[in-house]
């Protein structure tokens, strides 16, 4: 059989041929919603928070916490399943703050990012009582004590520390090395004034402290060298860390010749660092936080598209064009992104030509797999993309007002619309282009 080992876990090819996830036919599911169309299963992504959640157990003797990124995919009604599922979140916005709170979630397991957070966004989460507010820079450590002593509420916070490290990953999705936007750098000093002004202040009360290294990353050897970094770092300021976050990161496969995805060698990684810097340095294991996005939704997310035109370029490039692309799925042109494609009508059939799949948007960048061996394809057949659960919808623009796809959350026999697409003739998109009405 095929390899659908990208795929969400339940795919495989029903009597007819067709690719199914769930138990639903692509084919029928393409029709019914129209296409580009998005489908999340649902048990792959409990399959993957479970296991991190097993690993945990196995290798680190404190106390775990999984916190999703919800910057890698969230709308309302995943938000709802998410927060009676009781996994912490990550959140970024005030967007994601109100989808967090709307949708039931605990404040104690949510925690803000985010490298320039407004004054309203620090208010929301002081409010809230949210676990962390996560501290970027010495400007935003002032901003919020003089918040917090308006509110004569002390803020709980974590220091984001950049540990200046580079990891083997896009530069784009790089975030640790001496240059980054984020976090206060351990080399010029930023973070330890950072530590050293927490300890003295009467309105924030720190919590932790937490790096991220990047995404889609495969070597778990960054993570120890963070972990030590800042352990040491918290040692020599005498600050015990009650709870520690090496952030998130773990890489997906988008093709067959991606690397293997299995996060055992992660968790063990980052719980042996901490589990070692607390026996060196005398301190009781601290709360480990891990902040996966793209791990837990990534493969459970399939985006399926519907071909149009084809034609072949003076230089001999057979070009398939889809009804979907960059604006529904921006991480091509964003950092070059690989995917690869099956035929939802004939995922068994082999490949008869090498083409480059193309969006309709008017950019020569919108270009959705430079390269894929595909049967032959008629207009109207479906292709699936699979990995399409992260980074995709939650990127996604209205360029040349295209409007945001339908997104369908399946489980064996019951099906659930957890975003309906937009319309072109929806009264904001009129707002917005100036129209009175
Ligand atoms: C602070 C932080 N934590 C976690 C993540 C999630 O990363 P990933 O989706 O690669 O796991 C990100 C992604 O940018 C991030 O910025």
């Amino acid at each position: 059989m095929d390899d659908l080992s990208i795929f969400p876990n339940s795919t495989t090819i029903n009597e007819k041929g067709h690719l199914t996830i769930a138990g639903y036919d692509l084919v029928d599911l393409a029709n019914q919603y129209g296409t580009p169309l998005y489908v999340y299963e649902g048990a792959t992504i409990r399959t993957q928070i479970d296991r991190l959640n097993h690993l945990f157990k196995r290798y680190y003797p404190g106390e775990a916490l999984l916190a999703y990124a919800s910057k890698a995919y969230l709308s309302f009604q995943f938000a709802k399943k998410l927060a009676k599922w009781g996994i912490g979140l990550d959140v970024v916005s005030l967007g994601e703050i109100r989808i967090a709170q709307m949708a039931g979630f605990h404040p104690s397991v949510v925690h803000l990012h985010g490298n320039n957070k407004s004054e309203a966004e620090l208010m929301a989460a002081l409010d809230w009582g949210i676990q962390a507010i996560v501290v970027d820079n010495l400007e935003e450590l002032e901003i919020l004590e003089q918040i917090a002593s308006r509110s004569q509420k002390r803020a709980r916070i974590w220091l984001r520390i950049t540990p200046d490290l580079s990891v083997d990953t896009h530069p784009h999705i790089q975030t640790a090395h001496l240059d980054s936007k984020f976090g206060l750098h351990l080399e010029n000093g930023e973070a330890e004034e950072a530590l050293q002004r927490c300890l003295s202040s009467p309105w924030v009360d720190l919590s932790g402290i937490h790096a991220h290294l990047g995404s889609q990353i495969f070597d778990s050897e960054p993570y120890r060298m963070a972990i030590e970094r800042l352990c040491e770092f918290a040692a020599r300021n005498n600050y015990i860390p009650p709870e520690i976050s090496p952030g998130g990161g773990w890489g997906v496969r988008y093709t067959a010749e991606d690397p293997a995805d299995d996060p055992e060698q992660w968790v063990r990684t980052v719980s042996g660092a901490v589990q070692e810097a607390a026996i060196r340095y005398d301190w009781p294991y601290p709360r480990l936080v891990l902040e996966p996005g793209r791990w837990l939704v990534a493969r459970a997310g399939v985006a399926v598209y519907q071909v149009g035109s084809q034609k072949t370029t003076p230089s001999n490039t057979r070009l398939v064009a889809i009804d979907g692309g960059l604006a529904d799925n921006p991480r091509v042109a964003l950092y070059q992104a690989r995917y690869t494609a099956k035929v939802v009508e004939r995922p068994a059939e082999p490949p008869s030509q090498t083409v480059r799949v193309v969006g309709k948007f008017c950019e020569s960048g919108d270009v959705l797999i430079p390269q894929v061996n595909l049967p032959t394809l008629k207009r109207g057949d479906h292709l699936a993309i699979p990995a399409s659960g992260a980074y995709q919808l939650s990127m996604a623009s209205n360029y040349n007002y295209a409007a945001r796809p339908t997104v369908l959350w399946l489980e064996q026999g019951q099906i659930e619309i957890l975003q309906q697409r937009e319309q072109p003739d929806q009264s904001s998109w009129l707002v917005y282009s100036g129209e009175n009405l």
